[in-house]
């Protein structure tokens, strides 16, 4: 298949592009590149041993769209291209509404135009707002707690709502829940610009004595060590996920929607205890005050993405970390 991927230059899109390479498809990627680097595409290039092709370009601009389409035949669109951060969206929430929502209908309407009727979305842990541990695709969404929240579950709507009105739609809702960790041969990983904000990236800042400490929000949780708990899974695992979402997604219409997460739990401490003994370096701590907005347990009921897709997030956290740290220490 042919298959445009939206913020392919990005974290997550370039560690997928690498495996829809390597499974034979050919891929477009769309970026603006307003948050990842030009050097991300010679490196999906470089690790899968083929050539992409490249539009540097914005998804809201109908006409770019509307002749990338006209040009070329695309049989599945995997819709990463997006602003993602919770803080900043509390901030800047027309730009989040703007980007993610105008993007994704200007990008939907492209789509529908070529009849190109396949598309997966990029959807968070985030939608499932206070619901309980472990989160289940058949709980409700609600309301998130932040705009950026808002947009994913907004998105998930209108993907819905198409479906209802044109059952040929072939649409995969793809909840991620905490995504960490690099390609193993150190040549790619998370390279925003500006300053990263999980907590993977900060440890390994303060790993490399860029911050004096971690700040650990919240020590009282009810949690076995107090502090927050979410699903870590490895971003190999999760560009597996989508290719494996990518074969279901062809072959079946509707819409349907799958966690990808590890079904597991991990603390603040755990994941850095994780890395300390990874890469044999000592992080300090210090201790805050919970922050606003932060639910104590995050983690995946991941049953229906193993049953349906036949896909398991299955590398360990020292993995996340040793591939983290492989990344972060290159030339
Ligand atoms: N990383 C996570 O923790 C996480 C968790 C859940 C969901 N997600 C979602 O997964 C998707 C990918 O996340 P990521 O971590 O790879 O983010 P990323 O910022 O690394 O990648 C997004 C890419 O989209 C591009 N982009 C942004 N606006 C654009 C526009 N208007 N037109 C074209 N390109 C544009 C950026 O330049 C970037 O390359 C996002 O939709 C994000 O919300 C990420």
């Amino acid at each position: 298949m042919r298959i445009l991927v939206t913020g392919g230059a990005g974290y997550i899109g370039s560690h997928t592009c690498v495996e829809l390479l390597l499974a034979g498809h050919d891929v477009v990627i769309l970026d603006n590149l307003y948050n990842s680097k030009i050097e991300s595409i010679g490196r999906i290039e470089s690790i899968s041993g083929k050539s992409l092709c490249f539009v540097r370009g914005d998804m809201r601009d109908a006409a770019l769209l509307g002749d990338l389409f006209a040009s070329q035949t695309i049989d599945a669109v995997i819709h990463f291209a997006g602003l993602k951060s919770v803080g900043e969206s509390t901030a800047q929430p027309l730009e989040y509404y703007q980007t993610n929502i105008t993007g994704t209908l200007v990008l939907l309407q492209a789509m529908r135009q070529a009849q190109c009727k396949t598309i997966i979305f990029s959807s968070s842990a985030t939608v499932y707002g206070q619901n309980t541990a472990p989160f289940v695709e058949t709980m409700p969404t609600g309301k998130a707690t932040n705009p950026y929240g808002n947009t994913k579950i907004m998105i998930e709507q209108i993907l819905q709502d198409l479906v209802v009105a044109d059952p040929a739609w072939h649409v995969s809702l793809l909840r991620y829940f905490n995504p960490v960790g690099a390609h193993p041969s150190g040549i790619m990983g998370e390279d925003p610009n500006g300053i990263p904000l999980n907590l993977m990236p900060i440890i390994s800042a303060v790993a490399k004595g860029q911050y004096e400490a971690l700040q650990v929000y919240g020590t009282d949780y009810d949690t076995p060590d107090g502090t927050c708990v979410r699903d870590y899974l490895h971003v190999m695992d999760l560009a597996q996920g989508h290719a494996k979402a990518l074969e279901y997604c062809a072959r079946t219409q509707g819409c349907e929607i799958f966690n990808l997460g590890t079904g597991n739990g991990l603390s603040v401490l755990e994941l850095v205890h994780a890395f300390e003994e990874s890469t044999g370096i000592k992080i300090p701590l210090h201790y805050a005050p919970r922050r606003d907005g932060d639910i104590a347990v995050c983690y995946a009921d991941a049953s229906k993405a193993k049953r349906v897709l036949g896909w398991i997030a299955e590398r360990t956290p020292k993995e996340m970390c040793e591939d983290t740290w492989r990344w972060l220490c290159r030339a």
